[in-house]
């Protein structure tokens, strides 16, 4: 299969791909996603083919709208109505699976995973093709999700149909996965956050008690491999001598450094800088695996401080080193 390039204006001949039963990776504000049609179980089969994905992990299904999600699943509670209605972005929410949506979207669980993406081309996407897309990030298995076409086009190129060339990705993680619980007519619940992402904790506990239970049991995904570059990597505990400790491995390694705090000088000449902000640094933070693996024996990162605001970047850095800490 040749996978075709499309213009951000080629919207009609996307949504026709995905009628007869195609793959298209399209952009969302989080990263790309490969969607197909989620009411068709053997173009839901090839998504799970063609990304390597274990058939035990369940997918993302995405809606055009608010509107379009609680007209086609009208029995949503709520207190997920409540959560979904206060946070537009990076959010995705856990609810009963209703009958028109295949098991093997949801690896035969019966919840489903539901979200409504921010990002205006997404929507008009998925309002073009007329039916909800399942849709995982847009990687192969175990890789940093991509947040540029070229990240799915190298992952993926002549396995999927097509990918939209559209500008990179504006968050740049996942969404964040909850579900919520409790007096749900009351709307006195708690939300659990399944797995942290785009959207902090703090954001979500302005509406009600979070409870973070992330883990294999709760969110199947997060049992798996993620976001590891094809070279080593290691996390650099952040502490007052980071910097030095970093210097010191770099002696004895072909290394490259992706860095946040420090200063290129610091680490020169192999070096990967994220950006100061936390909303730069996760823009960038799964391009700068994939440059820095090029070329080099191991990565070290930077790690971030033990607060709210760096939680979702610490768990990427660490699953990406697979637990190896410096
Ligand atoms: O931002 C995102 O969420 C992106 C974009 C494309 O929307 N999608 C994404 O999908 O990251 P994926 O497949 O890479 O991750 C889906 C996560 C997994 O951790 C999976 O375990 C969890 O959602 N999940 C899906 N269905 C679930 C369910 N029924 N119960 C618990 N967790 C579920
Ligand atoms: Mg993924």
């Amino acid at each position: 299969m040749t996978t075709t390039l499309l213009k951000e204006t080629e919207i009609t001949r996307g949504a026709r791909i995905i009628a007869r039963g195609g793959i298209v990776a399209f952009p969302t504000e989080t990263v790309y996603g490969l969607g197909a049609d989620a009411t068709n179980a053997a173009a839901v089969e090839k998504i799970f083919d063609v990304k390597g994905r274990p058939a035990q992990n369940p997918l993302i299904v995405h809606f055009h709208s608010l509107e379009d999600l609680f007209a086609r699943i009208p029995d949503i509670d709520d207190g997920t109505k409540k959560v979904l209605t206060k946070i537009q972005d990076a959010l995705t929410v856990i609810i009963p699976r209703p009958n028109w949506i295949p098991a093997i979207v949801s690896a035969g669980l019966n919840t489903v995973a539901v979200r409504v993406p921010s990002c205006e081309f997404a929507r008009a996407f998925i309002k073009a093709c007329g039916v909800p897309l399942a849709a995982p990030s847009a990687n192969t298995s175990g890789r940093p999700s991509p947040t540029r076409w070229q990240h799915v086009y190298v992952d993926l190129k002549d396995k999927i149909d097509a990918v939209f060339e559209c500008d990179p990705t504006r968050i740049g993680v996942e969404s964040t996965v909850v579900q919520v619980t409790g007096d749900t007519g009351q709307v006195t619940g708690k939300i659990k956050v399944l797995r942290l992402g785009g959207v902090s904790t703090a954001e979500l506990a302005k509406i009600m008690p979070v409870e973070i239970v992330c883990g294999a049991k709760a969110s199947p995904g997060t049992r798996f491999k993620h976001y590891a570059p094809t070279c080593k990597m290691v996390v650099a505990q952040y502490s007052p001598d980071m910097t030095m400790r970093i210097q010191d491995f770099i002696k004895n390694n072909k290394a490259t450094v992706i860095f946040w705090q420090g200063n290129a000088s610091d680490y020169a000449p192999n070096v990967v800088f994220l950006g100061r902000t936390v909303e730069e640094i996760t823009h960038n933070l799964y391009a700068s695996i994939r440059a820095a693996e090029w070329g080099s024996d191991v990565i070290v990162c930077e790690g971030f401080p033990d607060t709210s605001e760096y939680e979702t970047l610490n768990e990427r850095i660490v699953k990406a080193a697979g637990g190896v800490i410096i």
